[in-house]
């Protein structure tokens, strides 16, 4: 029997709570299914959760087997792994990768307590560029779900949102690397109007960099407000948080060293399917199948990319952006 008492819930003004921390029930899906099954019929995610984007479209072109081995390079909340997982047995394994040291323990404890022991999952913090050195065997399925979780976005306390003020700290695992506002620190107009337009396509990357670099920015408020004084509206704000995430997490850095290691990850036959969330992504991963075709590692890339369904469209607004390819690794003649 569970001895703890349960937590007072936290006060809050207004009917409804407003702030992250104070959504107790979304917190807890598993005491309040009925309200946290609400949010979701609203569109909305619920605070504390991620709602996986385009599964079926994903289990399709994976087509797990059972007993085979795959990899979720971005493991998050986990969406996309337990329903994997499901379909790999019985015999089958999957190893989940992340960076975040936040929410690892959080999935591995909810995969667990679903019934995947170590015999079938593994979880490992760790960034996917180096997936080679990480894997001791190649894999029939290898996926990756780029970009953030709802649960990083949402939480104040990660520097991700402008939505309530916290720190501009934009980093996937806080224990490693420069603050978003420490790399600031480093940059001149020039290099911060190239990083605004380089990773979102800012077109007035030039004024905003001037407001950004005029005022002290450390918090994610301060960020919104440079920018918008800069005449900018809140898609360039969306639009700046994504640049400099992009920089302090190197995210195109570890996209290329991903998509360069894959070949020798994946067992003849293997399949690799990945979603991406703009264009910068969705160039890299088209480029590197379209080369790996021409050479011979892959005998079937994806044509044309993937979208979500209008119903999932309508569902989960998320989805909007996201782009799926996929391509089979060759194998080899006798
Ligand atoms: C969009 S979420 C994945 C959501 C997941 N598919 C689900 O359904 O719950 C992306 C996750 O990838 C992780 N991530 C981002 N870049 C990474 C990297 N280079 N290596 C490993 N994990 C990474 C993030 O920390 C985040 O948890």
């Amino acid at each position: 029997m569970n001895s703890e008492k349960p937590k007072r819930r936290q006060r809050y003004s207004g009917k409804n709570p407003r702030h992250f921390s104070e959504k107790y029930k979304e917190h807890a899906p598993e005491r309040y299914a009925d309200d946290v099954a609400k949010v979701i019929a609203k569109g909305k995610t619920p605070a504390g959760m991620h709602r996986p984007v385009m599964v079926r479209e994903v289990l399709e072109i994976l087509a797990p087997q059972a007993g085979e081995l795959a990899v979720d390079c971005t493991l998050g909340y986990g969406g996309h792994a337990v329903e994997l997982l499901a379909a790999l047995q019985p015999g089958g394994r999957l190893i989940g990768l992340d960076v975040d040291p936040i929410e690892l323990p959080k999935t591995e404890a909810r995969l667990r307590a679903l019934g995947f022991g170590p015999d079938t999952f593994t979880a490992l913090r760790t960034n996917y560029a180096g997936l080679a050195r990480t894997l001791s065997e190649p894999a029939d399925i290898i996926f990756a779900d780029l970009g953030l979780s709802s649960m990083q976005l949402d939480n104040p306390a990660r520097g991700f949102t402008f939505k309530h003020d916290g720190p501009l700290d934009l980093r996937m695992n806080p224990k490693r690397g420069q603050t978003a506002s420490a790399l600031l620190a480093t940059l001149d107009r020039p290099a911060l109007a190239a990083l605004l337009l380089e990773n979102a396509d800012e077109p007035n990357a030039n004024r905003i960099a001037q407001s950004i670099l005029e005022a002290p920015v450390s918090t994610t408020t301060q960020l919104a407000t440079a920018i918008h004084r800069a005449g900018g509206d809140d898609d360039s704000v969306r639009r700046a948080f994504q640049a400099l995430r992009i920089a302090v997490n190197d995210e195109f850095g570890a996209l290329e060293a991903f998509l360069q290691s894959l070949p020798f990850c994946l067992k003849p036959g293997g399949r690799v399917a990945i979603l991406t969330f703009h264009s910068g992504e969705d160039r890299r991963v088209k480029k590197s199948f379209q080369s790996g075709k021409r050479l011979g590692t892959y005998s079937e890339i994806s044509d044309d990319v993937v979208r979500a369904s209008s119903e999932e469209l309508r569902a989960n607004p998320r989805s909007r952006s996201a782009k799926l390819r996929w391509a089979r690794r060759s194998i080899p003649e006798e």
